[in-house]
């Protein structure tokens, strides 16, 4: 293992007829057949409570496709004492050991459990295939793989030693467990969120969306499948604020993973602060929050590179990537050509259910959603400023749905140009052309955000004068390419402001926040 090279897992085609394809059409019916029962799982015990939830297809939603248990915060206590206890070897295993049991899931999760992880996507998040592929086969897969190699490298350190004396760096987990929080949008995310801790030499209590809990707990099984020992990481349904209160009481308390909204994560962060005296180490918070990510384009860019790439960012799973384009600044000159484009390929978007082949963008994930969205249509409806001039039509009478739609400003402050939607919605300032440097100055302090951002400019002074400005505007920041998309090991990816605490999973650094090395002097 200590030479270990981690390369990118191909993305499948899913040809009609092929094996892949078979495999998730096989674990579709698989699921649809019978409603899912999901246990909570503490150590090796499956708890089923009568606090009973379920989760449905967002594209039909009188489809419940799982039923949960939630766990209340004793039972929350008690996975932190199993835990606590589990966590003495497992911090002292090898980290081969530890390693070989995630490169066991990923190489499952590539093989034989695709199928089934993607289904599970498909069902319950409104993935549709080539999207679910997306996230959770490579990225998931990548994300095991690539951490491996990473902590290897990392570990690789030792301090000098010279004489009698002799230097050693021992790299340890830390005391006590961490907390993973994470969101419907990306299966890879929750398994990733719990993945780098374990794999470090730490124990995890999960908490996983209710939206993506299908999903979230077919992974889980697979890691446990793959040897991940009883209490290691536990599977802990539950209502958000009962699983804060409970982790942030805790002594032991040794971080948080959090993906999710930026109100949450200051929220959980107040309430570590409040409890500041009682914890035997710093808490760690690590969080990713959203982002209200832009296209800037410059007379010089490509025409039909800025409406693919605006296309796929803004509405490619329905602009449900934290990463998705929601504001556009294009060149008036431009903007007539763009615009005619932009309409003519939303015309042929086909909107319907995750499971239908040809389906673009599916339902947005629940009716939390669908109505925050359509108060944003409501407010493009309204406003004098705002005109939509694609789409702008939802009905949740059988799924969430909303139409992809585009709609032009006239004042690039617009609260829609603020705030994060999370639909599939893209608001579009067609800006003069020559004003080009003020409207840069406004992309970076429109938002409160900094997650990702594009530049579409042929011209390289322009790209790099962009890049300077827009330097904090976006953790991930792309060059005539879209603003979606990032690979592990290519794009590390996470955004700084209120984007997050940018630790960019996906890259090498992440993996240091889930150690506390002990530095060691012998004098022989
Ligand atoms: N990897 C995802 C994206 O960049 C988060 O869209």
């Amino acid at each position: 293992l200590a030479n270990f090279k981690a390369t990118n897992e191909p993305i499948l085609q899913f040809l009609p007829g092929s094996q892949e394809r078979k495999d998730v059409e096989a674990a579709v019916a698989n699921f649809q057949s019978a409603q899912t029962d999901i246990p909570i799982v503490i150590g090796d015990e499956e708890i089923r409570t009568n606090q009973v939830k379920y989760q449905v297809s967002p594209f039909d939603h009188q489809k419940q496709i799982a039923k949960y248990h939630y766990a209340d915060g004793n039972l929350i206590q008690k996975a932190i004492d199993v835990s606590l206890k589990a966590r003495h070897d497992w911090e002292r295993a090898p980290f081969e050991k530890r390693a070989e049991v995630f490169l066991k899931a990923a190489d499952m999760i590539a093989k034989e459990r695709r199928g089934e992880v993607l289904a599970s996507t498909m069902l319950g998040q409104g993935k549709n295939l080539i999207q679910a592929e997306i996230d959770s086969g490579p990225e998931l897969i990548d994300f095991l793989r690539f951490d491996v190699e990473y902590a290897l490298e990392l570990m690789k350190y030792q301090p000098i030693s010279e004489g009698s004396i002799h230097n050693s760096m021992v790299y340890r987990g830390m005391e006590g467990f961490w907390a993973a929080v994470s969101p419907f949008n990306f299966t890879a995310i929750g398994g990733h969120l719990t993945s780098a801790p374990a794999l470090m030499g730490n124990v995890v209590q999960w908490k996983p969306s209710d939206t993506a809990m299908l999903s979230s707990y077919t992974v889980y099984k697979i890691y446990r499948e793959a040897g991940l020992p009883a209490g290691i990481i536990n599977f802990l349904p539950s209502d958000g604020p009962v699983f804060g209160d409970a982790i942030t009481a805790s002594p032991d308390l040794a971080g948080i993973n959090f993906t999710g909204s930026v109100r949450t994560f200051r929220h959980l962060w107040k309430q570590v602060a409040n409890n500041l005296e009682n914890y035997r180490s710093f808490p760690r918070l690590i969080g990713e929050c959203g982002g209200k990510n832009f296209h800037f384009v410059h007379k010089s860019a490509d025409v039909d590179s800025v409406v693919m790439g605006t296309i796929r960012s803004a509405f490619e799973y329905g602009g449900q990537k934290c990463s998705a384009c929601s504001r556009a600044y294009i060149p008036q000159s431009m903007w007539p050509e763009v615009k005619q484009k932009l309409v003519n390929i939303q015309k042929e978007i086909k909107l319907g259910s995750a499971l239908d082949a040809d389906t673009f963008l599916s339902a947005v994930i629940d009716d939390k959603s669908f109505d925050r969205i359509k108060g944003y249509l409501n407010h493009a409806k309204s406003s004098d400023n705002l005109e939509i001039v694609a789409g702008g039509n939802c009905d949740d009478s059988k799924g969430y749905y909303v139409e992809p739609t585009i709609i032009e400003t006239k004042d690039p402050q617009d609260t829609i140009m603020q705030q994060e939607i999370f639909g599939p919605v893209l608001t579009v300032y067609p800006y003069p052309d020559d004003e080009y440097k003020s409207v840069m100055n406004l992309v970076n302090t429109t938002s409160p955000f900094g997650l990702t951002g594009s530049v579409f400019a042929k011209d390289q002074a322009i790209i790099d004068e962009v890049h300077d400005t827009l330097i904090q505007a976006a953790g991930n920041f792309y060059i005539n390419d879209k603003s979606t998309g990032s690979v592990v090991g290519q794009q590390p990816f996470g955004g700084a402001r209120n984007s997050g605490t940018n630790d960019k999973a996906g890259g090498p650094h992440y993996l240091l926040r889930f150690l506390s090395p002990q530095a060691v002097k012998e004098s022989k």
